[in-house]
């Protein structure tokens, strides 16, 4: 059997305060014990990310933002800039989580000058995509999907496209419980493969990393690391308590 690696990344949105975030880091380190296979990165609010830098350390963990702003410096108050997060300790990068898309009006145009900026940084972005609800039952997801991935992906050369992680989230699946079945994930992670590779026929995608995102836990998370399609995870209320974090990592860590 080929050997398999696998991402389980935590993004704690707007939650955690600086003390809570070493608290959090503490109970993690505690019983944490590294495997090659997994990579462990976690995405806390801009304020605790310095602090964590200095804390959170140890072979396979690595911390990321959860925004950028598109441009590296200029006049916009309360943004918040590739060379900033990267300098604060940050080696990734969420970008177009939905709940940017959703709050802030993110489109694809601006999601793709981010993941060039990102690039250009030296982070590894994690572009996510997903459908609604409404567009899950009328059975435009696919589709859908496939617009994220065509409109909002800039061009990138072959050493670009092994630096960039995607995430599927279905927005009905984040912070409801309920989550994906196992086969309504993995078919969209195939589909992502293949439009990617009917559309860029140049660039090998066996190694592009598809995590799965939404109302993943400790119950849930063993059986998506099963599959084959599923190469990780980005966790959101399971990786704010550092216990249920390490059991999700734990499963990716059993599986090679
Ligand atoms: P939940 O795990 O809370 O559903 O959140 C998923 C998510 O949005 C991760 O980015």
């Amino acid at each position: 059997m080929s050997k398999r690696s696998f991402i389980v990344a935590g993004n704690w949105k707007m939650y955690k305060s600086i003390e809570e975030a070493l608290q959090w880091s503490s109970r993690f380190l505690a019983d944490y014990r590294a495997a090659v296979h997994v990579q462990v990165p976690v995405f806390p609010p801009f304020t605790a990310l310095f602090p964590l830098h200095g804390a959170f350390r140890g072979p396979g963990l690595s911390l990321g933002a959860q925004n950028l702003h598109s441009d590296l410096q200029g006049a916009y108050t309360g943004e918040i800039s590739g060379p900033m997060i990267r300098e604060a300790g940050a080696d990734w990068v969420l970008i177009g989580h939905s709940e940017r898309r959703q709050y802030q009006q993110e489109q694809e145009a601006l999601l793709a000058e981010k993941i060039r900026t990102a690039l250009d940084c030296g982070l590894r972005p994690v572009y996510c995509v997903g459908e609604s609800l409404a567009e899950r039952e009328e059975g435009s997801h696919l589709d859908k999907v496939q617009q994220q991935l065509l409109q909002g992906i800039p061009p990138l050369s072959p050493a670009e496209w092994g630096r960039l992680v995607l995430a599927y989230e279905p927005v009905w699946a984040i912070g409801t419980g309920r989550t994906a079945t196992v086969e309504d994930a993995s078919a969209m992670h195939r589909h992502i493969r293949e439009v990617l590779v009917k559309t860029h026929p140049s660039i090998s995608f066996g190694e592009l990393p598809i995590l799965y995102g939404g109302s993943v836990k400790p119950e849930n998370a063993g059986e998506l690391f099963d599959h084959p399609e599923i190469n990780g995870v980005l966790v959101g209320g399971a990786s704010l308590d550092a216990g249920s974090f390490l059991a999700i990592v734990e499963e990716a860590q059993r599986r090679r």
